[in-house]
């Protein structure tokens, strides 16, 4: 089942899911979300991970939102635990040690933004579509969308994107700063690659340590995020990648990391 539901393809420890329903454009339905915790349960043990970039199905969208008709009859109790079960799954995805990117390929609506919006950051292809139409529904975000979206694009950009429901180009999304570039389709797919390169030849704990550093820094006063970049800075010092790192730049060739 999760093999239809989310494709799974490893190259050399950076892994690509795509979601795979595009007959409902991607839509994110319970045994969608059920699928993507399982894969992220057995990612968060791999000590190999070196990224994880998150896709959709198609040219033609990343993932329209959270699955309409699969909520429109839900009981308020029943909608609590039906956010709460995506925003746990979201989270792990957010929290894997390694660099989380989405690759946006087309619509990214609802809870398809609010799933980019907790990757580490997103790339898209020219002809995506980005924003929170919930209003529209008579709902409002329910997968983390008014915590990350004001959090990564500033308080006036997301009401304005939240209560409006109006939809986003690509170029106003990186003028924003919702994503980070925009690229051709072609070029998207390449992404994987182009990662993989980038992350080889890097040192794979001092990545983790970045990412470690920034995300609970965010959360912290300066001088108390300062003190514990000191601490991770210090460790790396402790373990091989360091030397080999300045051995390498000192010797003039390629660290083997
Ligand atoms: C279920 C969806 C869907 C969705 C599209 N489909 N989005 N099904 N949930 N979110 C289905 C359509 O019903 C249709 O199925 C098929 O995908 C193709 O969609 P069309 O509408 O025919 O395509 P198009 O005309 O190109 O329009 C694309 C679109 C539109 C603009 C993206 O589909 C759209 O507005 N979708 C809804 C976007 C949205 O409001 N998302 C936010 C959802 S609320 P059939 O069977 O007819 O072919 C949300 C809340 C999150 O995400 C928090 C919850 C706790």
């Amino acid at each position: 089942m999760s093999e239809q539901l989310i494709e799974v393809v490893d190259n050399r420890g950076v892994l690509r899911l795509t979601i795979n329903r595009p007959q409902a454009l991607n839509a994110l339905n319970s045994a969608v979300i059920e699928t993507l915790e399982q894969i992220l349960v057995e990612l968060e043990g791999r000590d190999d991970l070196r990224a994880v970039l998150i896709t959709g199905a198609g040219e033609k969208s990343f993932v329209a939102g959270a699955d309409i008709s699969e909520m429109q009859d839900k009981t308020p109790a029943e909608a609590r635990e039906f956010a709460g079960k995506a925003l746990r799954t979201i989270k792990r995805l957010e929290t894997l040690p390694v660099p989380v990117v989405a690759l946006v390929n087309g619509f990214c609506l609802g809870g398809g933004c609010e799933l980019a919006l907790a990757c580490d950051w997103a790339v898209a292809s020219d002809n995506a579509i980005f924003g929170q139409p919930e209003v529209l529904l008579g709902v409002i975000p329910g997968f983390g969308g008014t915590q990350r979206l004001p959090r990564r694009v500033g308080p006036a950009m997301a009401l304005d994107l939240c209560t409006t429901g109006r939809k986003l180009e690509a170029q106003e999304a990186l003028r924003i700063g919702l994503v980070n570039q925009v690229m051709s389709q072609s070029e998207l797919q390449d992404y994987a690659d182009t990662l993989s390169k980038q992350l080889s030849g890097n040192g794979p704990q001092a990545v983790r340590s970045a990412k470690q550093a920034i995300h609970d820094g965010m959360d912290q006063d300066l001088d108390s995020a300062l003190a514990l970049e000191t601490g991770l800075f210090a460790l790396c010092f402790a373990g091989g990648e360091q030397r080999e790192g300045m051995t390498a730049f000192v010797e003039k060739r390629k660290p083997d990391f």
